[in-house]
């Protein structure tokens, strides 16, 4: 399956595929990394194993428009069946979504429909959940919603703070995106969202 990861920062997720794509087990090629953080650790992770990168900043561009263009056109030059938005910290465009309908996945750190946005891990925590977990989904224009392809729960106890779910948490997701990843694959391979 040939991917693009849009990451914006570690990369822990991505370093995860890149792991299993070497390893044979796992059919995917990594055609090319997207960030919008020209610091990012997933640069360094890319240029270890030799992965083509770009790093797109929205602060280059004029506006928005102009910035997911260059996206999209960077992403169209390769041969991609699937975005993987891996850590990708930017809201997109409805126009964005549409351009590459029901191929683009998301990982978030919640049980959706459960604490959408970027502070699900802390909010959690203040709403005293006890349970939480990390979904993977089909990017519809709408935040951290779309048709789900996989989440996996994860208990919080008294004794756990923000460090050790985050931790638990990329443990967990470190499973459940390659898994979401081939299942999205076979998907998007047999036509089931009615695309092509
Ligand atoms: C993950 O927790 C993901 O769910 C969230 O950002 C984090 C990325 O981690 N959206 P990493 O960059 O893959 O280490």
């Amino acid at each position: 399956l040939k991917i693009a990861i849009l990451a914006s920062g570690e990369g822990s997720n991505f370093q995860e595929l890149i792991d299993l794509s070497n390893s044979n087990k796992f059919d995917i090629d990594i055609k090319i990394l997207i960030t919008n953080k020209s610091e990012a650790g997933c640069i360094s992770r890319a240029k270890n194993s030799n992965i083509s990168y770009k790093v797109i900043k929205s602060s280059d561009y004029e506006n928005k428009d102009y910035f997911e263009n260059e996206i999209i056109n960077t992403i169209k030059k390769q041969d991609i069946e699937l975005v993987v938005m891996a850590g990708w910290m930017k809201i997109m465009s409805s126009k964005f979504v549409n351009e590459f309908k029901n191929k683009i996945i998301n990982i978030h750190p919640s049980l959706l429909p459960s604490f959408k946005g970027s502070n699900a891990i802390k909010e959690a925590i203040t709403n005293d959940a006890k349970i939480t977990g990390c979904s993977v989904h089909f990017v519809e224009p709408e935040v951290d919603s779309g048709p789900l392809i996989m989440q996996a729960a994860l208990a919080i106890s008294d004794k756990d703070n923000l460090e050790t779910i985050t931790q638990k948490l990329h443990i967990l997701e470190h499973k459940v995106l390659p898994l979401s990843i081939s299942q999205a694959g076979y998907i998007i391979r047999n036509k089931f969202m009615g695309n092509d």
